[in-house]
């Protein structure tokens, strides 16, 4: 049986070592997809000097489906992030982070959080100036937000047919109404708007950012599905991954209108890049999001009790779970147990 075709990049630094070992485990499971390898980041520029080549946008226009490793983007000069031009070029609105225990035994049991960020406008659109005063060119930094109604709508909108289609039961709408009155003022009373639609099917309550952000330490168990602006959700989102023994074991998703996009939410690691000693699961959380999102709920499914029957069954993990095993040798017992 043909698998579902999907564009595959491997990225930089542990990315081609990660995306290894999901082809490891995904080949126990009947290799669901038909992998259309394309270069990404810095893997990109050495090939063909471009950090996002026509080949690959193509490939993803084609598949509409990609899992990419993490690329590494210069700070300060060199190229713009491919991750920013890649939102833009297929909008992808949407950015979808959920969290869940896998380890038991860490600071908080059975964490089940699902974040949705909206992944283009916000504070995140870089209309940014400076101003001069006297001899100091930079004696004014202003930067301005932009949030639409319909671009607010959408990620909203997809929210809430998210939590329907996974019986989920409340969202939390994140904002600063109360001071950004109508940059985030706005994202709020779509929020209320959208709500009214699914009223008696999904429980609604907003939580102004800071408080949600005391909140998340103080009692994560309230929550249930959170959507919120972009730079909101960016921090809320790292620290919900902190709930769950950090960035190493979280994944995300940028959902569009034209493409769907799937990765892990940690970089490129450039300090333990080519030890064979990476943690996969981010990764591989993230292929499972994909499999979700091409229905096959039952490949996900399977995949996510894989790894946690390896990490608290057979007890083997990589370093920075507290085990020795490398990258192979995990993926190898995750394939056993898929
Ligand atoms: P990083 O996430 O790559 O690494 C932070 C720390 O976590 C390092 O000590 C690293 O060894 C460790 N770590 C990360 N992933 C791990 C894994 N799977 N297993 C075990 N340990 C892991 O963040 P950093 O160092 O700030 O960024 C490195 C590069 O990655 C930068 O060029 C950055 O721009 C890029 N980056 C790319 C992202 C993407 O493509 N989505 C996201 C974040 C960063
Ligand atoms: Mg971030």
């Amino acid at each position: 049986m043909a698998g579902i075709a999907a564009t595959l990049i491997p990225g930089d630094g542990i990315g081609p070592e990660i995306v290894e070992a999901v082809k490891t485990v995904l080949g126990a499971m009947g290799s669901p997809f038909d992998w259309d390898l394309q270069q990404g980041g810095m893997a990109a520029i050495q090939q063909c000097g471009d950090a996002l080549p026509a080949a690959t946008l193509d490939s993803i226009r084609r598949t509409r489906l990609a899992l990419k490793g993490p690329l590494t983007t210069p700070v300060g000069g060199g190229f713009r992030s491919v991750n920013v031009r890649l939102r833009e070029e297929f909008a992808l609105y949407a950015n979808v982070r959920p969290v869940r225990t896998i380890i038991p035994g860490q600071r908080y049991e059975n964490i089940d959080i699902v974040l949705f960020r909206e992944n283009l406008e916000g504070l995140y659109v870089g209309f940014e100036h400076y101003i001069p005063i006297g001899d100091d060119p930079h004696a004014v930094a202003v930067a301005s937000g932009v949030n639409t109604k319909a671009g607010s709508r959408r990620l909203i909108k997809y929210a809430f047919e998210y939590a329907v289609k996974n019986g989920r039961k409340k969202i939390t709408i994140v904002h600063k109404a109360n001071v950004l009155k109508a940059l985030t003022g706005l994202f709020l009373e779509m929020g209320r708007e959208v709500a009214k639609e699914y009223e008696g099917r999904i429980e609604v309550n907003d939580r102004i950012i800071d408080a949600c952000a005391m909140q998340l330490v103080l009692d994560p168990w309230q929550f249930d599905v959170i959507v919120t602006t972009n730079l909101f959700g960016d921090i809320l989102s790292d620290e919900m991954a902190g709930l769950v023994g950090g960035l190493g074991l979280a994944p995300g998703a940028n959902i569009g209108a034209d493409a769907a996009i799937f990765e892990a939410v940690h970089g490129s690691a450039p300090d333990i890049a080519g030890k064979g000693i990476a943690n996969p699961v981010s990764l591989l959380l993230a292929t499972g999001l994909m499999l979700e999102h091409v229905d096959r709920l039952d490949l996900a499914e399977r995949l996510r009790a894989g790894i946690s029957r390896a990490i608290n069954e057979d007890n083997v993990r990589t370093g920075d779970m507290g085990g020795k095993a490398s990258t192979q040798e995990f993926a190898a017992a995750i394939a056993k147990r898929v």
